[in-house]
């Protein structure tokens, strides 16, 4: 058994519940399963009906305190009439029920023992064992296995075996596909239907967007004939004392979003072994590609490891319609949507460890273009506006205006990581063909986004940065920075491809409606956006009206740090005042580290990491980027530690809603950018490029890892010596 690769869950706590279920989502990329048991808490109605507000989600209090099922399929999404566009829950084929002796199984009344819970991050089996004492005085112990198949993403394994231990016992099990379900208290469901043959059932469901999902099941026991009976199947036996029956059941699910036709007869004739072996390989593969090895520090290795596991669930290769929404799928908290999260925290992960991937993330943005140009024009501008939170068409989804009207800076995040996988692949092909035209009408769309002053210099206000806790920036420094790059960025590649292939050149220019013109418009808003003056003022200032805000006494505000400090405060007062909510101008430092000397960063840090309240899980590892560069030991560590504890420490209940996965996308960029001190690859063209490398973290002695780079391999490993590379591993 490889060590620290397996996830426990020892206690049986009602109180920590639903974050193990979000902490042990399983996926296979196409499939998101929450790790809720097979039959449920006794008395968690899954089909509640309610209605759920739309409200900062930071200081939103969720509802389903225990339990919540989560069954999602990233490319079928629903129409809520008050939230608009959200990733539904789908019918729940997990659904497996025991009575022994005539007593229900139920985890939160029964008498249970033994009580464990495993997940293999290795190969995304997830694994329950317990005993069941029942009332009339059996043991039977018990063992549920599953996982959705990383080889065939349609299918869904469960191999459930029970065993008497003390004495003959009766079970009756009963399994279906659950329909009760409902999405942030809503029916999605237009039509809903449960059919069955001789040996399965199946459920067909049409959403309120229109889309068809056909799950199916087929159950086999090794003891018993299978019956169905009311939909569900049906299986009763007398178990002898020592003897074990053990079930398979296997899911499917398919929709009219699929891109691939894989059929299940071949599945159906497979062992458990089998599927398992072949589920297991396909994952090795990845972790070979992808693993961060870290000696000297369990702890620490077995958390970065959790973090690889949730973003290698997270996405398969051929999928380009969906990206990655902001809970890694494994919760609604976030309504399955994307924000700048993808491109800025998760995307290096998969540049550099799965092009492909990367790649298909970024055509997500490409296929939602004609949604971007829409918003543009919803706000009187030309070109390409993306959305603060986008689904399935590119058009806005928030529905709190600050932040759909303000935090412009996703529109040219997105060039940027469209720029760092050109950089880091020399992909020149998807520039040609998808990447020019995203750069070319987002730049567009800037020109009428500026306001020109009575100088002659262009500003952004009204905007609100990374950090939320300030809506209203003047020319915050990190949007304008990411804008300059927009519109630079723009006039490069119009550049690039007018001397290197004219045919693509002219096909763009063509597309786009592009003339000279404009260009020069470009270039001349990209040199006129304000920027502070750093050789004056000597650090990253948020914007130009921040720091006139008034003081806060956040040390006798924030009462109890359990909570978000956005709760011991109103988002007026916020807006209004020095705190900030994540980092703002150290984002921009991680982002465009040599455009400032370390004295300005290290001063941009002191100014104001004091006042950041982290209540965004996008701070603590960007602080720690960042302190590791500027040599504040103490604080890479209180950081690092703070990042890991998000999802991964479950006295945090973090993961009760969703995985952190921006922060698990990060966290890998603080691998390389800070413990192997290698700079990302928008700074350097041909080599790989290396600043000196941060000391290690507390307790580790080494860490090695495989990179891709320009569709070279490299072997990396960072020691007390420093940071070796090897080519060609
Ligand atoms: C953060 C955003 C982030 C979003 C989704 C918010 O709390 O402030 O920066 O994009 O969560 O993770």
């Amino acid at each position: 058994m490889e060590k620290n690769f397996r996830i426990y869950r020892n206690t049986f706590d009602m109180d920590y519940n639903k974050h193990f279920e979000g902490a042990f989502c399983q996926g296979n990329g196409y499939q998101f399963l929450r790790a809720t048991f097979e039959e449920g808490i006794d008395g968690e109605e899954q089909g509640e009906i309610y209605t759920r507000e739309f409200k900062s989600v930071t200081t939103e209090k969720q509802r389903c305190a225990i339990t919540k099922w989560g069954t999602y399929i990233p490319t079928i999404m629903g129409n809520n009439p008050q939230l608009n566009e959200v990733i539904i829950n789908l019918p729940y084929f997990m659904d497996f029920n025991l009575l022994a002796d005539g007593e229900k199984l139920s985890m939160n009344r029964c008498d249970i023992s033994d009580f464990s819970m495993v997940l293999n991050l290795k190969n995304g089996c997830l694994t329950r064992t317990f005993t069941f004492n029942t009332k009339s005085g059996s043991t039977i112990k018990a063992k549920y296995e599953r996982f959705p198949s990383k080889k065939n993403k349609h299918l869904f394994v469960q191999k459930i075996t029970y065993k008497a231990e003390n004495r003959d016992a009766n079970i009756e099990i009963t399994s279906g596909i659950d329909t009760n379900v409902t999405t942030n208290g809503f029916n999605h469901f237009m039509e809903i239907s449960t059919t069955t043959n001789d040996d399965s059932i199946t459920v067909v469901s049409k959403s309120d967007m229109g889309n068809t999902i056909t799950q199916s099941s087929y159950l086999a026991c090794d003891k018993e004939q299978v019956n169905i009976i009311d939909n569900k199947f049906n299986v009763q036996y007398d178990l002898k004392e020592n003897e074990e029956i053990t079930f398979i059941k296997k899911s499917f699910s398919f929709t009219d979003m699929d891109n691939e036709e894989i059929g299940i007869e071949g599945e159906l004739v497979k062992s458990y072994d089998e599927l398992y072996k072949e589920n297991s390989q396909v994952w090795e593969k990845l972790w070979d590609r992808s693993d961060v090895v870290i000696e000297g520090n369990d702890h620490d290795q077995l958390g970065i490891r959790f973090s690889i596991y949730h973003l290698l669930r997270c996405k398969e290769e051929s999928e380009y319609r969906s990206s990655i929404c902001a809970k890694g799928f494994a919760g609604e908290a976030y309504y399955g949507r994307y924000f700048w999260d993808s491109e800025i925290f998760m995307l290096p992960f998969y540049i550099y460890t799965n092009p492909n991937i990367a790649k298909n993330l970024l055509m997500y943005r490409y296929n939602t273009l004609e949604g971007a140009k829409e918003n543009a024009r919803s706000y009187n501008c030309k070109g390409a506006r993306y959305p603060w939170q986008s689904a399935t068409t590119g058009t806005e989804q928030c529905s709190l205006w600050e932040y759909a009207d303000n935090e412009i800076h996703i529109t040219a995040d997105i060039v940027y990581g469209i720029w760092h996988y050109y950089k880091a692949t020399d992909d020149i092909e998807f520039i040609k063909n998808y990447g020019a035209e995203i750069i070319v009408e987002t730049a567009r769309f800037w020109l009428d986004r500026v306001d020109v002053d009575k100088d002659g210099n262009y500003n952004l206000f009204n905007v609100m940065g990374p950090d939320e806790y300030t809506a209203f920036n003047c020319n915050n420094t990190f949007t304008n920075r990411l804008v300059k790059f927009n519109l630079e960025t723009a006039c490069y590649v119009i550049q690039l491809l007018n001397e290197t292939d004219k045919i693509a050149y002219v096909k763009l220019c063509d597309k786009v409606k592009l003339d000279n013109k404009e260009l020069l418009e470009f270039k001349k808003v990209a040199e006129k956006l304000i920027l502070p003056d750093y050789e004056k003022v000597q650090y990253i200032p948020q914007s130009e009206n921040f720091d006139n805000y008034a003081d806060v006494d956040i040390d006798n505000l924030w009462k109890d740090r359990k909570n978000p400090f956005g709760m011991y405060m109103t988002h007026e007062k916020l807006y209004r005042s020095k705190v900030l909510k994540q980092a703002d101008s150290l984002s921009l430092a991680m982002l465009f580290k040599t455009d400032f000397t370390i004295e300005q960063i290290k001063n941009t840090y002191e100014h104001y990491e004091p006042i950041t309240t982290h209540d965004s899980s996008l701070s603590p590892i960007n602080h720690a980027i960042v302190a590791g560069w500027i040599g504040k030991e103490e604080h890479v560590n209180k950081f690092l530690q703070y990042s890991l504890s998000l999802d991964f420490d479950s006295n945090r209940n973090g993961a009760k809603d969703g995985i952190h996965i921006a922060n698990c996308g990060c966290m890998y960029q603080f691998i390389i950018h800070t413990i192997a001190g290698i700079d990302n690859a928008l700074i350097n063209e041909d080599e790989i490029p290396m600043s000196t490398s941060y000391t290690m973290p507390k307790g580790w002695d080494k860490v090695s890892f495989k990179i891709l780079w320009k569709n070279v391999s490299y072997f990396v490993t960072v020691d007390k010596n420093g940071t070796k590379i090897t080519k060609g591993i």
